[in-house]
C-alpha cells in the first residue's frame, strides 16, 4: 500500500504490530467502540454482513419500535432467536482480551453496541462496559418504565419455544426459512407488564428512532473530557449508527489515535479515513487482538489465565 502516512523508511506502520505496541505501552487512557464483528468468531452474525437476513427481513428493519407496535409476536420470535444463539455462544479470545486489559488498566473504558452478553460472560469488569444498546437478557415494559435485568429464560415465554429449537446437523431450523409458514404468536401469548399490567414486555435493547440511556451516554462523555485519549480502538463495528459512532470523532479531537480492527480495515476506503499515526488491522478481532495486547495483558495460558511479560 503506498500511503507515505503510514510508512517510514519504505516500511508499513498502519499495521505494523511493533509500532503499534510501542504505542499501547506507553498509552494511559484508551477507549474502544466495539460492535458485532466482535462476536462474529463466536458464530453470531453480523447485522450487514451474510448473515444480516432473518427470514426474509432485514435485522435492522424488525429493532423498530414501529414493527413491535404492528407485529410484536413476530418481533419477538426473532429477539427470542437471538437470545437462544447468544446463550449457545461462548466469548470469543477477542473477548477474554479485552476483559484482560480492562482488568489491566483503569484508564481503558469500552463502549460496547452490542446486546449478546458475551463481553460479560468473558468477565469484562462491568464498571469499564458501557452497554450502549441496552441487552437482550434485559426485558423492559413497552408502557411504562418497570425493568428486569438478568433474565435469561430460554424460550422467554412457552409461545416463543419454535425460536429455541436446534436444528439437527445440517438443517435449517423451519423458524428461518421464509417459505416455511410459522405459527403466528399473538399478543395474548405474549407476557404483560407485572407493574402496570397493560405495556407488553418487549427485549432491553436500544430500536432505531429510540434514545439511548441518558446516564450511559453521560459517564461515556465524562470519561472522554476527564483527559487527553492515547488511542481509540474501533473493533468490529461499521460505525454508521449514532451517537455510538460518534465517539470515534470525540476521541479524536481528545488526541487518540485510531486503531480498527476489522477484516475490511485495509480496504482503501477504509484507509482513507485514517490519518497519520493512525493504525488498521484488516483481520478477525478474535486473531489479533490478543496479539496487539500482549505487551500489557500477557499470553493466554491453556489454563485461562494471561502470563505477563518479564
Ligand atoms: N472481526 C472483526 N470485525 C469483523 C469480523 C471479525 N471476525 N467479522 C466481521 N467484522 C466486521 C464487519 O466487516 C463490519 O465492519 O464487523 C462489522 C459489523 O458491522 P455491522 O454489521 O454494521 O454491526 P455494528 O457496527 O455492530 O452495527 C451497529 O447497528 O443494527 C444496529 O443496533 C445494531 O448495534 C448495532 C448497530
Amino acid at each position: 500500500m503506498a500511503d507515505p502516512d503510514h510508512q517510514k523508511d519504505g516500511k508499513e506502520t498502519h499495521n505494523d504490530i511493533e509500532s503499534f505496541h510501542a504505542a499501547l505501552r506507553s498509552s494511559r487512557r484508551i477507549l474502544a467502540l466495539c460492535g458485532a464483528g466482535l462476536s462474529a468468531s463466536s458464530g453470531l452474525p453480523t447485522f450487514r454482513g451474510a448473515g444480516g437476513l432473518w427470514r426474509n427481513f432485514e435485522a435492522t428493519n424488525l429493532a423498530t419500535p414501529g414493527a413491535f407496535a404492528m407485529d410484536p409476536g413476530l418481533v419477538w420470535l426473532f429477539y427470542g432467536y437471538r437470545r437462544h444463539m447468544c446463550l449457545k455462544a461462548k466469548p470469543n479470545d477477542a473477548h477474554k482480551a479485552l476483559a484482560a486489559l480492562a482488568r489491566e488498566m483503569p484508564n481503558f473504558l469500552c463502549l460496547t453496541q452490542n446486546v449478546d452478553n458475551l463481553s460479560q460472560r468473558a468477565q469484562h469488569p462491568p464498571d469499564r462496559l458501557f452497554t450502549l444498546h441496552g441487552s437482550l437478557f434485559d426485558i423492559k415494559c413497552s408502557k411504562c418504565d418497570w425493568i428486569e435485568r438478568g433474565n435469561f429464560d430460554d424460550p422467554f415465554c412457552p409461545a416463543l419455544a419454535p425460536a429455541s429449537v436446534d436444528p439437527p446437523p445440517g438443517e435449517t431450523l423451519p423458524l428461518l426459512n421464509p417459505y416455511h409458514r410459522i405459527q403466528h404468536v399473538s399478543e395474548d401469548e405474549l407476557p404483560k407488564c407485572p407493574r402496570c399490567k397493560q405495556g407488553l414486555q418487549r427485549p432491553g435493547v436500544v430500536w432505531f428512532g429510540e434514545s439511548l440511556d441518558f446516564d450511559v451516554i453521560a459517564r461515556a462523555d465524562s470519561f472522554v473530557r476527564a483527559g487527553p485519549l492515547d488511542l481509540m480502538f474501533v473493533i468490529g463495528t461499521s460505525a454508521i449508527v449514532s451517537p455510538a459512532a460518534g465517539y470515534i470523532d470525540k476521541a479524536r479531537k481528545n488526541g487518540a489515535r485510531i486503531v480498527v480492527i476489522d477484516p475490511r480495515a485495509e480496504d482503501l476506503d477504509e484507509m482513507d479515513k485514517l490519518r497519520s499515526g493512525d493504525f488498521a488491522f484488516g483481520q478477525d478481532a478474535a486473531k489479533i487482538l490478543p496479539v496487539l495486547l500482549e505487551p500489557i495483558i500477557g499470553t493466554r495460558q491453556p489454563d485461562g489465565s494471561y502470563r505477563k511479560p518479564g
